[in-house]
């Protein structure tokens, strides 16, 4: 069992805050470089089919020029896929996308689209890009993404995030500790993000499965408040705190 979590900072919502006056401040390429620096294990972008906060050239200038990997986040869609075969990113992972959402609503239906699923796996890995999918804590969808031929699977924290009765979250957080030890039986790598907090991802990196975790928004928030190292200081703290609670 892995005793380390790898750290993606997600820079989706530097791009936003660019976005909101078109201009090209702040760069979410120069926070990459700092979250690097300050030992993140990788960057993510989600190029959302509508761009709003990511753009096409954002993803070609951060896969250029950052040291460590790019994970690109992107629907199933070809448009997407002739991007990631273009820009090669050292992973791909498949996130259900609808343009009226705020974010990511929740996981992929990977049941009812395994065979189109398939071949984009076989596509994307044929260029030597990791495969991954963004599913719920459901060992049925878990399943299908072992038979579509993923490497891993991110376990959506959005619905665990967004409790407040302790009663719920820690209900919540055995379903997904139950779909990362399933998941991992199966001889799939597990990942987990969206929502989470410097609070409540110490629970989530208690789970001894959960190889890699991909946040964005809390930390880009926390960053306007004392800056994105110590945002990115405080996470990694609170991510050693739940290593240290893993019962094996
Ligand atoms: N994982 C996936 C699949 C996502 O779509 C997102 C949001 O883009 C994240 C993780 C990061 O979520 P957050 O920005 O809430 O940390």
């Amino acid at each position: 069992m892995k005793n380390k979590i790898r750290l993606f900072v997600n820079v989706d919502h530097v791009a936003t805050l660019r976005e909101a006056r078109k201009t090209v401040e702040p760069d979410p390429l120069v926070a990459a470089l700092l979250a690097e620096k300050k030992g993140a294990d990788g960057i993510t972008v989600h190029l959302r089919e509508d761009r709003r906060h990511i753009q096409d050239d954002d993803v070609f200038r951060i896969r250029d020029k950052i040291r460590t990997v790019l994970n690109l986040e992107m629907a199933a869609v070809e448009e997407m896929v002739q991007i990631a075969l273009k820009t090669k990113p050292f992973q791909v992972s498949i996130v259900p996308e609808k343009r009226q959402e705020i974010t990511t609503e929740g996981g992929l239906d990977v049941i009812s689209q395994k065979d189109y699923l398939r071949k984009i796996r076989e596509q994307v890995q044929s260029q030597g890009i990791r495969f991954s999918l963004f599913v719920d804590a459901d060992p049925r969808q878990i399943d299908a993404s072992r038979e579509v031929g993923a490497e891993s699977i991110e376990i959506n924290t959005g619905s665990y995030s967004e409790l407040s009765d302790a009663g719920a979250i820690q209900q919540e957080l055995e379903k997904i500790g139950n779909a990362a030890r399933h998941a991992a039986e199966q001889g799939l790598r597990v990942f987990a993000g969206h929502g989470l907090t410097d609070e409540n991802v110490i629970s989530i990196a208690g789970i001894p499965e959960i190889e890699e975790l991909n946040i964005g928004h809390s930390l880009v928030s926390r960053s306007v408040y004392y800056g994105l190292e110590q945002a990115i200081e405080n996470m990694m703290q609170a991510i050693e705190r739940g290593i240290t609670q893993r019962s094996h």
